[in-house]
Order: C-alpha cells, then sequence, then structure tokens
C-alpha cells in the first residue's frame, strides 16, 4: 500500500478526537447540483450493525442523500461532515469512500456489460481491500454461483440485484447503501431479495436502504428516518413508524 493511501485512511488527530461515537454519523449534511440546493441539512446516526430505512415521497432527496454520503461528488457536498467508524468520508472522494467501506448499490444496479456474473464479482476485487470470497458469495446466492458464467446484463431483474449486493459485499463493507432494491421487481421476486436482505441483516451489516415499499423496508429496519423537500422531518423507530398510521399518512401516503 502506497504512503499516501496510508496517510488518507487516518484523518488529522484533531479529527480523530471530533468523531462523534456513533459508528456512523451525518452532521448537517448541504449539497447541491449546481446551484440547486437538495440535501438541506440533514443529520442522522447509525449505530454498527443497525438497519436504517430512508424514506419520503418521490424527490425528497433519498437518492441525493446517499450520493452525498457515497461521496459521488453529484450531488456536491458543499458543508457538512460524514464519519464512518472514525473515518472523515467528507474529506474523501468516491473511490477513497469506497475503500473505506462505503458501498452504494444505485437503483439501476449497474451490472457491467459484456462480462459474466463471475468477472463482475472479480472486478469488485481488483483493489483491495477486499471482502467476501466469489464462493461466499455463491454461497449467500447459489443462483449467481450457476450462472457465474453467464453476461451479468441478461440476467433477470431479481438476479441482477443479488449480484450487485454481491458485488457489495466482494468489498470490504463497513455500510452498505441500497437504492431501492425492490424497484421493478415482481413481488415473488421481491420475496427472495427481502429474504436475501434478512441474511445480510443477520450478518450485522450496518445498512441504509431507500425503498418506495416503505413497508417492506421499515420490516426489514431498526430505525426510520423520513426526509421531505431535503430536510430530516421524522426519525425514530421503523416499528413505531410501522405502528403509527398518521406518521405513515403523513409523510409516506401509505
Ligand atoms: N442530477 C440532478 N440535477 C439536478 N437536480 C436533481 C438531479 N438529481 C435529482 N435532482 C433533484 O433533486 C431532488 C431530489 O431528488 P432525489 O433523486 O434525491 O429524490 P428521491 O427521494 O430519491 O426520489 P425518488 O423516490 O423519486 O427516487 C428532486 O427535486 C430532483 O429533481
Ligand atoms: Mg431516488
Amino acid at each position: 500500500m502506497s504512503q499516501a493511501a496510508t496517510h488518507e485512511q487516518i484523518p488529522p488527530r484533531d479529527k480523530v478526537a471530533a468523531s462523534p461515537p456513533a459508528f456512523f454519523s451525518c452532521r448537517n449534511l448541504h449539497a447541491y447540483y449546481g446551484e440547486s440546493y437538495i440535501v438541506q441539512g440533514v443529520s442522522f446516526d447509525i449505530r454498527e450493525g443497525q438497519i436504517l430505512a430512508l424514506l419520503g415521497r418521490n424527490g425528497a432527496g433519498k437518492t441525493s442523500t446517499l450520493r452525498t454520503i457515497a461521496r459521488t461528488g453529484s450531488p456536491e457536498l458543499k458543508q457538512g461532515e460524514i464519519w464512518l467508524d472514525h473515518k472523515a468520508i467528507h474529506s474523501m472522494r468516491s473511490h477513497e469512500a469506497a475503500c473505506n467501506g462505503i458501498a452504494l448499490v444505485p437503483e439501476d444496479r449497474r451490472i457491467i456489460p459484456g462480462l459474466t456474473v463471475e468477472e463482475n464479482l472479480q472486478l469488485a476485487q481488483i483493489a483491495e481491500p477486499v471482502g467476501w470470497s466469489i464462493e461466499r458469495i455463491y454461497d449467500l446466492f447459489p443462483r449467481l454461483g450457476e450462472r457465474r458464467a453467464q453476461e451479468g446484463i441478461t440476467l433477470s431483474g431479481g438476479e441482477q440485484q443479488m449480484l450487485a449486493i454481491g458485488r457489495a459485499l466482494a468489498r470490504d463493507l463497513k455500510l452498505l447503501l441500497l437504492d431501492e432494491p425492490y424497484e421493478g421487481l415482481a413481488p415473488v421476486i421481491v420475496q427472495e431479495i427481502e429474504k436475501t436482505l434478512q441474511e445480510v441483516r443477520e450478518l450485522g451489516i450496518t445498512t441504509i436502504i431507500v425503498e418506495q415499499n416503505a413497508i417492506a423496508a421499515l420490516k426489514l429496519a431498526d430505525r426510520a428516518l423520513i426526509l421531505d423537500m431535503g430536510e430530516v422531518v421524522y426519525e425514530g423507530a421503523a416499528q413505531d413508524v410501522l405502528d403509527n398510521k398518521d406518521i405513515r399518512e403523513e409523510y409516506l401516503a401509505v
């Protein structure tokens, strides 16, 4: 490992001292697409191993918040701090954030065309630090193992979602960001992915799940955070949102 890489993984002393006690923490995030002010002062914490359901209506800023955390550069983070396991993610670019354990599984899944299932997984392991072995990923998703030689983009929607999650596990993962993992999938496939995410949950991977299917996300999650117009309007236990029809009607329309 180069000296520069080592240095980047160790934030300056004062930043270590200032890092919050939570495993993952966002502090007052403000992010813009050009002049468009979208993420407007979002703050929240997640404990290690917890799953947070990030909810809100269309256009509330859920995807933008995930993209801000993954340091994609669009939207651009102009103010605020992001801490993961005492690392200052806010001062990193996307590849550094990825090397420090942040994995974004975007809505469109980004399976690489022209590569087989196995090559998609191998590509994820091309740089250190790697996570699960490919065989272990096939144990979790036997369907991927059966189709290891098939071109990734020819998989069904559900299988592509498994491959996208598998690719995240192939890296040394500390925070999994799932953007609408059930999007476009038939109910029977949603059940299958739900089962998989339950297994991922048992592994204790700290996760943020964004879902239009709020009930499904809340059933999986420990905590719930609701966004509206780029601001946090509710934070609490996932079970409380499931139990509270008023909150669901006001912010989620479910
Ligand atoms: N690349 C972009 N350039 C400018 N504005 C954008 C861009 N992407 C998203 N926006 C705007 O930012 C706001 C939040 O969008 P975002 O995609 O984060 O919402 P969302 O909560 O994920 O919605 P959905 O549930 O529909 O996926 C919207 O008003 C959207 O139009
Ligand atoms: Mg979105």
